[in-house]
């Protein structure tokens, strides 16, 4: 996925537009005690209020006002300082040498002028890099003497951080002991690094709370602040006064950087540092990469942005260094960050936001979700107003209210998501939300929810609500892709009582579309047409747009090849539905209720008269080699059109997926390939095959020798 580049600097550019007409001194006063008040909530407290991203987008704000006003620089600035001074029990530690922060490059431009920045310090002369992820955890320092972990800090202000040594002793990650296993043992060795807590460990701790939560709220009582992200948990774990505690949260840990040394080999690069690092039994990690080129240092930070998804931990940029460690020397420091180094942030994917209000939709099965209506914020490469907020245990365990503060969270191309409320920041009169106790639709039929599953339903089967997405589910891409019949046109044809169920569609005429709003003549042709060519599609397309309850494209494609026909489909028992790969027990006695419902048994009628195909698909006889892999096809080949090499993959009982995962069990690459699909079965490891290797996939089951 490709993020819109520079988004993140229009809006910081347009904050630093509406602040010029006040007076800059104000908005900088303004801004230096905001960007205090969030630095003592997140460093201080570990309770951030709002997403790094909006702090960043403060501090860009104060940096770039404090550029164009040189008049108004102050050393105290935010800008030149780096988190806040420790206000905890735990004891004070001063590092050995400033634990500094890095500058931070937003897209792709401002990582040139840094290149550029760095060939000018050191008059010319060419420079190596270290490429490195940049992981979103606590930056920690852990000194060892003579080869034994004797003590570790947090960054604390950068000069004087927390002693966190019993609780860093419990990551498994982290050596106690160094290996040496040539030379000396150390005399002093500190090493830093990023301690984070792995996606897993995250979400295994999120679901504990979150239940808990339930729990609680059952019990009228309050529920406790659940973690954000694992950032934050890993942030909470890392201060626990108990190690026991910090020991069952799973964090892990990177060493990215040595600080102070006695008695260590003289190095003359970075990367030998690292390798020594790794060399001694700490993790250093893999991606990490060195390049003489800048455009391999742009490759490398874009790959990483659209791959990052790949990772069992969160990265939330790259960082690039320069290698030489007499480079380096020549470049020196700025107040807050090395000359030599620079952060490449990826576009955020958590952001915070209003919730306005929390609303309900009935989907086509009749399951309702609540859904959090926003203030439109722009994360995870798009703006987002509206985000699921999934069933109604979720709502009570996370607690939102309308009017809250919210985390929304949105990663690559999945539903965003309300990760939780910021209570920080909750407003006095803020009241719980209730779910509703009835549908919304003009029926206003009582909801009900159905022991032992976790949704909430509307069971009158003439819900309008039901009926319209059942419709737009029909005409969906996915089903049978009739283009110009999204969801407001079947909005206003179902108000206009000229469809009642999907086969109605068939039976349109011009004369009611013109009298729908904003159809004309070429429009209203321009969707006949469209629906004309719809009565072509492929058997499955037909069998998911029925929007049969859990059968997916999958099953469909299964179900399609192995009985040829819908009426065959229709007649076939449960168990033999169910003896089909990929189909089960569940799918099969949904399809089975589903053909024996009169208003079904009138929908097929509907469409079978219209002269919908009802099979145009050959019963496969070839042998399934390909049962429970996956194989992605990106690319032209020459002897398959794309639909010919899925549907190849799929008759010997294979999936054909959109997109690489590392579930996947090779990539077929043609001419043309799409970058990304490729890129990440590289970063994946994932097979990648040519045409011919292709075609011996086809008939073996097997990766070609
Ligand atoms: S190097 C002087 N390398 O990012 C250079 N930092 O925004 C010190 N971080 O404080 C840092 N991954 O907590 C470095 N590969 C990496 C990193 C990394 C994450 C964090 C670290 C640092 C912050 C700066």
């Amino acid at each position: 996925m490709f993020y819109p580049i520079g988004t993140v600097k229009a809006v910081a550019s347009k904050k630093k537009k509406s602040a010029q007409g006040a007076p800059a001194a104000a908005r900088i006063a303004e801004l230096r005690d905001l960007i205090a008040h969030h630095n003592q909530a997140y460093f201080g407290h570990d309770a951030p209020e709002i997403s790094d991203a909006d702090y960043d987008d403060l501090v860009r704000e104060l940096a770039g006002l404090e550029a164009d006003n040189p008049d108004l620089f102050s050393g105290e600035s935010p800008t030149q300082t780096v988190g806040v001074a420790v206000v905890t029990t735990f004891a004070p530690v001063t590092h050995a040498m400033p634990m500094t922060s890095l500058d931070n490059a937003m897209d792709e431009d401002e990582l040139r002028a840094w290149g550029e920045r760095v060939a000018k310090g050191l008059d010319g002369a060419s420079a190596r890099y270290v490429c490195e992820l940049k992981i979103d955890g606590l930056a920690i320092s852990i000194r060892y003497e003579n080869g034994e972990l004797v003590q570790a800090a947090t960054r604390g202000d950068g000069r004087v951080g927390e002693d966190v040594t019993g609780n860093i002793a419990t990551i498994a990650a982290v050596p106690k002991k160094l290996i040496v296993k040539k030379g000396e043992v150390p005399a002093v060795l500190e090493v830093r690094g990023e301690v984070y807590m792995p996606i897993a460990a995250f979400e295994k701790l999120r679901a504990a709370k979150e239940s808990e939560n339930a729990e609680r709220v059952a019990a009228g009582r309050k529920p406790e602040p659940v973690p954000a992200n694992p950032r934050n948990a890993g942030a909470g774990s890392l201060r626990q006064k108990n190690p026991a505690v910090t020991a069952q949260r799973e964090l892990s840990f990177w060493a990215y950087q040595v600080g102070d040394t006695r008695g260590v080999p003289q190095f003359d690069s970075h990367k030998d540092t690292l390798d020594y690092l790794a060399s001694l039994g700490f993790p250093v990690n893999p991606a990490i990469v060195c390049v003489d080129a800048f455009a391999e240092v742009i490759e490398f930070c874009h790959r990483w942005r659209d791959s990052r998804d790949t990772l069992g931990y969160e990265i939330d940029g790259a960082v690039v260094k320069v290698d030489s460690l007499s480079q380096r020397e020549l470049l020196g420091f700025t107040s807050r960050a090395p000359r030599w180094a620079i952060a490449f942030k990826f576009p955020p994917e958590e952001r915070t936001t209003l919730l306005r209000d929390i609303q309900i939709s009935v989907g086509r099965t009749g399951r309702v979700t609540p859904f959090a209506v926003l203030e439109p914020v722009f994360v995870g490469g798009s703006t987002v107003g509206m985000a699921t907020l999934h069933n109604r245990a979720q709502v009570a365990a996370k607690d939102v209210r309308p009017g809250d503060t919210v985390v929304v969270r949105k990663a690559g191309d999945v539903i965003p998501e309300v990760v939780g409320p910021m209570l920080a920041k909750r407003p006095k009169n803020c009241k719980p939300w209730t779910f509703p106790d009835t549908c919304p639709c003009p029926l206003s039929t009582e909801l009900v929810q159905v022991e032992g599953e976790a949704d909430t339903r509307c069971i009158e089967p003439s819900c309008p609500y039901q009926r319209d997405q059942r419709i737009i589910y029909f005409a969906s891409r996915g089903g049978m892709d009739i283009e110009g019949l999204g969801e407001r046109t079947v909005f206003a044809l179902s108000d206009a009582g000229f469809v009642d169920d999907a086969g109605d569609i068939y039976s349109l005429t011009e004369e009611q579309l013109l009298q729908i709003e904003g159809f004309g003549k070429i429009s209203a042709q321009k969707l006949l047409a469209g629906i004309d060519a719809s009565r072509h599609r492929p058997l499955p397309k037909l069998l998911t747009a029925l929007g049969i309850k859990h059968l997916g494209p999958a099953a469909s494609e299964s179900l399609s090849f192995a009985f040829g026909t819908l009426d065959a489909i229709a007649c076939a028992s449960v168990d033999d539905l169910a003896s089909i790969d990929g189909v089960g027990g569940v799918i099969a006695a949904s399809i089975h209720s589903w053909f024996d419902k009169p208003a079904n048994k009138r929908l097929v009628d509907k469409l079978r008269d219209a002269g919908v195909d009802f099979g145009n698909v050959e019963r496969t006889t070839l042998p399934q080699v390909l049962v429970g892999k996956a194989v992605v096809v990106t690319g032209t080949l020459e002897g398959f059109s794309r639909d010919e090499a899925e549907a190849a993959i799929k008759q010997r009982g294979g999936k054909s997926p959109g997109s690489v995962s590392a579930k996947t069990f090779a990539v077929v690459v043609g001419a043309e390939p799409g970058a990304s699909k490729l890129t990440k079965a590289e970063a994946l490891g994932v097979p990648v095959l040519d045409e011919t290797g292709f075609r011996t996939l086809l008939e073996t089951g097997e990766l070609p020798a």
